[in-house]
């Protein structure tokens, strides 16, 4: 086992070897994903719950797939739904929950650090599935491990990540992963969504032309406006997409092979024109979402393998 411990927080503090570990058993639940029987009984006995403050599609979903697929009870709350509404801290939530004889939380929150003080206060296993700008570990892998089946390897490569990322919790994990694995990253978008982004050591492009230039790999985001305070960062949508946003033409000073990549959900024609988000030859945006399962059952199976360990 090279999974030690009861939570996933973040990639900011895994190993390299821990990263390559999920991205291993990725590999086998997407063999099994692509059989006729999609079915393990690794966590079978279990029960995980899908705990959402936030919005998602991808990651509740590919979450509830994972956990049925291991075989699992597999509940989903939905915070608008619960009686976090009627004032129940987030703490009594998860205590409540825990009371049932939840093994597992997948817990999305939109406060940065909810979910590190939630696994610092329970015995259950918590996964972060995003939590305000900081962190969102399973998309990091996800990412890694949708890189390398395309391009063979990891080091060495050149991948920029082109947009918000100021207020974006897939750029942070996606930096503090690939770091470890080699990948040399740029980065690009408006000043006001690069501030403080020097932290991460990263090349600051200062154009579009420099970011997409020499990339093996371009990652587009979307402006996070839930994550800003009403102050515009940018003059205005048609600008943002301008200059910031990927286009056919832009794809033009591009690498032969280049990829792109987007974690969802697109704006289409603000960071990404449809023509490039749709063309097959290289857009593998739907290739990152089907490798979200298997990455999510590696990381439920892991934590189990854990907690087998520990009784
Ligand atoms: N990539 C991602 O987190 O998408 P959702 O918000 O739909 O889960």
């Amino acid at each position: 086992m090279v999974y030690k411990r009861k939570d996933l927080i973040g990639t900011k503090d895994l190993s390299k070897e821990e990263i390559l570990y999920f991205i291993e058993l990725a590999k086998e639940f997407k063999t099994l994903n692509n059989s006729d029987f999609k079915k393990s009984s690794a966590l079978h006995g279990k029960t995980v719950i899908n705990a959402f403050y936030e919005n998602s599609t991808r990651t509740r979903i590919s979450f509830e797939i994972a956990a049925k697929r291991l075989a699992a009870d597999a509940i989903n709350f939905t915070a608008s739904q619960s009686s976090s509404k009627k004032g129940e801290t987030l703490q009594d939530t998860i205590h409540n929950m825990e009371a049932m004889k939840t093994d597992i939380f997948v817990l999305r929150h939109s406060c940065s650090g909810a979910a590190q003080f939630v696994a610092n206060n329970t015995d259950a296993s918590i996964i972060n599935a995003g939590d305000g700008l900081n962190e969102h570990p399973t998309q990091a892998l996800l990412d890694i491990f949708t890189i390398l089946e395309h391009k063979g390897k990891l080091e060495g490569l050149t991948v920029a990540i082109i947009g918000d990322i100021f207020h974006s919790r897939v750029a942070r994990s996606d930096i503090w992963a690939m770091q470890k694995l080699g990948i040399n990253i740029k980065l690009f978008g408006p000043p006001m969504m690069l501030s403080n982004v020097e932290v991460f050591g990263c090349h600051i492009c200062k154009s579009m032309q420099e970011a997409i230039e020499g990339s093996d790999v371009l990652i587009m985001l979307r402006i996070q406006l839930e994550r800003q305070d009403g102050t515009p960062a940018f003059p205005s949508v048609r600008e943002y997409s301008k200059f910031f946003g990927l286009t056919s033409a832009k794809m033009k000073l591009a690498n032969k092979n280049v990829l792109v990549m987007h974690p969802g959900p697109i704006n289409r024609g603000v960071e990404l024109d449809s023509s490039v988000a749709d063309d097959k030859n290289v857009s593998i945006i739907l290739h990152q979402v089907e490798n979200g399962v298997a990455v999510r059952m590696a990381v439920l199976h892991a934590l189990n393998l854990y907690r087998n360990s520990r009784k």
